[in-house]
């Protein structure tokens, strides 16, 4: 198949999404496909002669994740699109190969937004619908829908900022909290506070970001992410950041351990299964996905989120716990990429 690999994205988490996407088309390639990688922001400023050429049966594509997030206040100058979140010949491209392989993480490429636009162009991509995203990329509606299917999710206040009041809201939700955008991921924005202080030095943080925030309940416990890939489960892993939480940090420079299959009872592994599953339709959510979720001390799990764009370089979450059922990577991304529309 002709293959587009579209990533990087005006979004916090272009980096990441750049370094899954130059993975996936080198597997992809491996597998025999002629695969283009583009940056659905940046685009390509100039046709080529032969626009067909763009597209490598035997490339190797390669990039490396900075400590911080990125700058994309420096990206937009740089690119000089305007309001524009879909470079220029991007369309072309797309409509040019036979599918589009969605390696974005974050803003448009995971709310629905992108998705609507290629269902609008009939171009077809791996990945859930374009209401399955948005639905999971708001936090606040993802954990309305969680409650009503019965998914537990720590209790929550959605905190506008310029709107709301840090003492109104703290009658409602106790310390300690935690802090996070409501649109977010890769952790991008997201802090714990104990004090009144602290909180509000958080809603500062994360106001960087959005201005609408979810303030959490903090559950005290063990993490741990399980992935769904066509309609059953993969083992679980657990996610044990060496300091602190699991945050953009730890998430991307090795400084957590991973344990997967995670070492955990089997009614456990049974009953996060169950939720994930419960998760997965809740949120009309298609093909793939990834769910994090808490274990508190009592053995309550707590759903956090559902993933519809998870990490996909070979040592991200859901490509082990694809391995651990003898899923190679290749494999997984030629899977992702064949499952029906
Ligand atoms: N309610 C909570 N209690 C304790 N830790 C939390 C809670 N919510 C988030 N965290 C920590 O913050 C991380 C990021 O939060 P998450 O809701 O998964 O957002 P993101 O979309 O940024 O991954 C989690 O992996 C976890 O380590
Ligand atoms: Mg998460």
């Amino acid at each position: 198949m002709k293959i587009v690999v579209l990533a990087g994205g005006y979004s916090p988490e272009r980096e990441v999404s750049l370094c899954s996407a130059s993975l996936i088309a080198n597997a992809l390639m491996e597998k025999g496909h002629r695969v283009l990688l583009l940056d659905v922001y940046e685009g390509i400023t100039e046709l080529p002669c032969d626009p067909e050429a763009l597209f490598l049966e035997n490339g190797h594509y390669e990039h490396h994740i900075s400590d911080a997030a990125p700058d994309l206040d420096a990206l937009r100058a740089r690119v000089n699109n305007g309001d524009a979140l879909v470079g220029r010949n991007v369309e072309t491209f797309c409509r040019m190969a036979d599918k589009v392989f969605l390696a974005l993480h974050g803003g448009m490429g995971e709310n629905g937004q992108l998705q609507a636009y290629l269902d609008c162009c009939g171009i077809h991509y791996t990945g859930s619908r374009y209401l399955g995203c948005s639905l999971a990329m708001d936090k606040d509606i993802s954990k309305r829908l969680f409650r009503e299917a019965g998914v537990p999710t720590p209790d929550w206040r959605l905190f506008r900022i310029g709107m709301d009041r840090v003492e109104e809201l703290l009658s409602e939700i106790s310390l300690p909290c935690v802090i996070k955008p409501v649109g977010g991921g890769s952790s991008v924005g997201v802090s714990m506070a104990d004090t009144k202080e602290e909180l509000e030095a958080a809603i500062a943080e994360a106001g960087k970001w959005e201005r609408e925030l979810l303030i959490e309940r903090k559950i005290t416990g063990r993490e741990f992410t399980m992935g769904i890939l066509g309609g059953e489960t993969l083992p679980p892993v657990e996610i044990i950041p060496r300091e602190g939480f699991y945050d953009y940090k730890n998430k991307y420079q090795g400084t957590t351990e991973e344990i997967c299959p995670a070492e955990i009872p089997e009614d456990i592994t049974r009953e996060m299964s169950r939720l994930t599953k419960l998760g997965f339709d809740a949120l009309r959510l298609s093909h793939y996905a990834r769910f994090d979720f808490l274990l508190d001390g009592e053995g309550q799990l707590w759903c956090l989120e559902a993933n519809t764009l998870p990490g996909m370089t070979p040592t991200s979450l859901l490509p082990q716990e694809a391995a651990a059922v003898g899923i190679a990577y290749p494999d997984l991304c030629e899977k992702i990429l064949t499952m029906g529309d």
